[in-house]
């Protein structure tokens, strides 16, 4: 086999209705459906090279050598590739180099595993020559991490089981967020381990139960272009889930003083008539969605707030994509 390589690109994308807890944590499928847009500006790049003639996978993330637990982690997503294609076959995967840059700060409740692992899907899938259908390459890449089944399609996604599919393309909507960062550091509980202890809280079950009726109002006020009926559903959709992460066991407490601060201050410039409304992630980073109109006004009022360390500008973004 000669080295076959190819370049993964694909964007981060933030939740309106959040994916938390599993019906399959090994398989990664979800018990609730949600609803993302891609962005644009936050985005990972990742070669992967397969070699014949390599001792071992090694994987750079930004420029460092990766930790085991990644390391290990894009290894088993290789494994998972390969067999989808060549199980029977049983011939051993070749070995990988994996150099992956993001944009943008891991680990800070800016989903850096949903564009790390679609463009890794990518790469992986273009460098094995894998024919594989949008829908494939969405239900592979929710296998290394849920919420990266919904960065493969573009523009506004939905992801109910096992795949994710565009709703709307890019242009359907000039939405913007504006994410204040709070905090860059890494976070103490992954998502991997919160979305198994989401069945914890007592809350967790409610939540589910009334997912869909949020699913369908957030669809249409995407499709609709309806700022207030999605700000409404967005926001509380994100707080039910910060409920479940606060009341799970251990409980999970992410939002800072300089969280609240933002979220305050945000519902504060809504009532005044701006269309701005707040999600919040696995983190204490604030995503301030809004028309793009409204973008420069929310830039300055996160800007002039206590606590917020830097501010990060995205609209929406098209679908991942692999180069030889
Ligand atoms: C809070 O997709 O990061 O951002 O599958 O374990 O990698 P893993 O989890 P991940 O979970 C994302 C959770 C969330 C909400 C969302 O993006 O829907």
């Amino acid at each position: 086999m000669m080295t076959n390589s190819a370049i993964g690109i694909a964007c981060s994308n933030i939740a309106l209705i959040k994916y938390w807890g599993n019906r399959d944590d090994a398989l990664r499928l979800p018990v609730n459906p949600s609803i993302s847009f891609n962005l644009q500006a936050l985005f990972s790049r990742t070669e992967v090279v397969f070699d014949p003639m390599g001792q071992h996978d090694e994987v750079m993330i930004d420029e460092q050598q990766a930790a085991p637990s990644a390391a290990q982690r894009v290894s088993q997503h290789l494994d998972l590739i390969w067999r989808s294609a060549y199980f029977a076959t049983a011939s051993p995967r070749p070995v990988a180099r994996v150099i992956s840059t993001n944009n943008f700060p891991m680990g800070a409740g800016i989903a850096s595993s949903a564009s790390a692992f679609a463009a890794l899907t990518m790469a992986a899938c273009a460098a094995l020559k894998l024919n594989k259908s949008e829908a494939e390459l969405s239900a592979l890449a929710r296998q290394g991490s849920g919420s990266a089944s919904r960065s493969v399609p573009g523009g506004f996604v939905a992801w109910q089981d096992a795949y994710a599919y565009s709703i709307a393309p890019p242009a359907h909507w000039d939405l913007v967020d504006v994410i204040g960062v709070v905090s860059t550091g890494h976070k103490k509980t992954g998502s991997t381990e919160g979305h198994a202890l989401a069945p914890t809280s007592p809350l967790q079950m409610a939540r589910v139960a009334d997912t869909q009726r949020r699913f369908e109002l957030c669809q249409k006020a995407v499709l609709a272009r309806d700022f207030a009926l999605l700000a409404e559903v967005m926001e509380q959709d994100a707080l039910m889930m910060h409920g479940v992460m606060m009341t799970s066991q251990p409980s999970l407490m992410y939002l800072l003083p300089g969280s609240l601060a933002i979220m305050h201050a945000v519902r504060e410039l809504r009532g005044q008539g701006v269309p701005v409304a707040f999600t919040i992630d696995a983190g204490p980073n604030i995503h301030c969605i809004c028309e793009a109109a409204a973008a420069e006004q929310v830039i300055t009022l996160l800007r002039g707030l206590n606590g917020v360390n830097d501010v990060l500008v995205s609209g929406v973004g098209g679908a991942a994509k692999a180069e030889a």
